[in-house]
């Protein structure tokens, strides 16, 4: 097992946001992670990225390594890299420059000998640089290097923000909604990168995501959250029978159409 989440809860207030939610994921595996509007998914991340800590008695095993309670850039530098719903991208900054500031842990050499400058610097810089570059052209962003952030397309954006977690070189990349507010056309090509990036880099991939047909279609196993409690586990098409994440959908407001055709189909 790659991931081994045990017992995490997370409360804010009186709220269960998370509550003793096991996640086990495989090495190779895509995991899907559904449920309605404040189940709880995004508050999971933060707590397998080390935003939040979990409540005392929840674990978290990563590569056969006890991570409970790492900080974030530690969860990081183990390999699990993530993005988040509300894309966190440096609009004054070049694309390049958005990447470089993703891949910093990966420098070899120390703050002074950056600021000095020395020819083992320069040649780590260029290397870094190459190598930020070839990923613009994995994501086929390459052309846009130069061009602030912030003039990107939306389907643009939600691609460097998967080429900026791809920076930390991670083993296991969680993305959080990565195509939400896309086009039809847009969250297929957003996906065929995603599934290219992980057959490249042998990634390990859970994904949050409202579009059920995405889910449906990509990922092995499926969990679903509602109300902070895991109310289903299962291939894509168990959790179409389960009659509890029916009920979890058809009771609330839906989120979208793509909901109601998943129900029905
Ligand atoms: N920082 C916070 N402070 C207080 N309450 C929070 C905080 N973060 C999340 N919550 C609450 O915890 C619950 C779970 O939120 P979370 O964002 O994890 O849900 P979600 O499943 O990701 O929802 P969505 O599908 O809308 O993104 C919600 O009721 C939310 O309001
Ligand atoms: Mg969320």
């Amino acid at each position: 097992m790659l991931l081994e989440v045990t017992g995490f809860s997370k409360h804010f207030g009186g709220l269960a946001a998370v509550s003793n939610v096991d996640l086990n994921v495989e090495e190779g595996e895509i995991r899907g992670i559904i449920g309605p509007n404040g189940s709880g998914k995004s508050t999971l991340f933060n707590l397998i990225s080390g935003v939040y800590r979990p409540e005392p008695g929840g674990t978290m095993y990563f590569d056969g390594e006890n991570v409970t309670n790492l900080p974030p850039h530690e969860i990081a530098s183990r390999g699990i890299s993530r993005t988040f719903q509300m894309l966190r991208i440096f609009s004054q900054m070049t694309v390049l420059e958005n990447l470089l500031v993703g891949h910093q842990r990966h420098t070899r050499y120390g703050i002074l000998s950056a600021i000095v400058g020395t020819p083992a610097v320069w040649a780590e810089e260029r290397r870094m640089r190459a190598e930020m570059m070839d990923l613009l052209a994995f994501i086929g962003l390459a052309d846009y290097a130069t061009m602030p952030a912030g003039e990107l397309s939306g389907g643009q954006r939600r691609l460097l923000a998967l080429g900026r977690a791809m920076a930390m070189r991670p083993k296991l990349l969680m993305l959080d909604e990565p195509a939400a507010g896309l086009s039809p056309l847009n969250v297929d090509k957003l996906l065929e990168t995603v599934l290219s990036l992980k057959e490249r880099f042998g990634l390990t991939l859970i994904i949050i995501e409202h579009i059920l047909k995405v889910v449906m279609d990509t990922c092995d196993l499926v969990t679903v959250l509602e109300h902070g409690e895991k109310i289903a586990e299962g291939t894509p098409a168990e959790i179409k029978d389960d009659h509890h994440v029916i009920e979890a959908y058809l009771g609330k407001e839906m989120k979208d159409a793509d909901v109601r055709a998943f129900l029905r189909g």
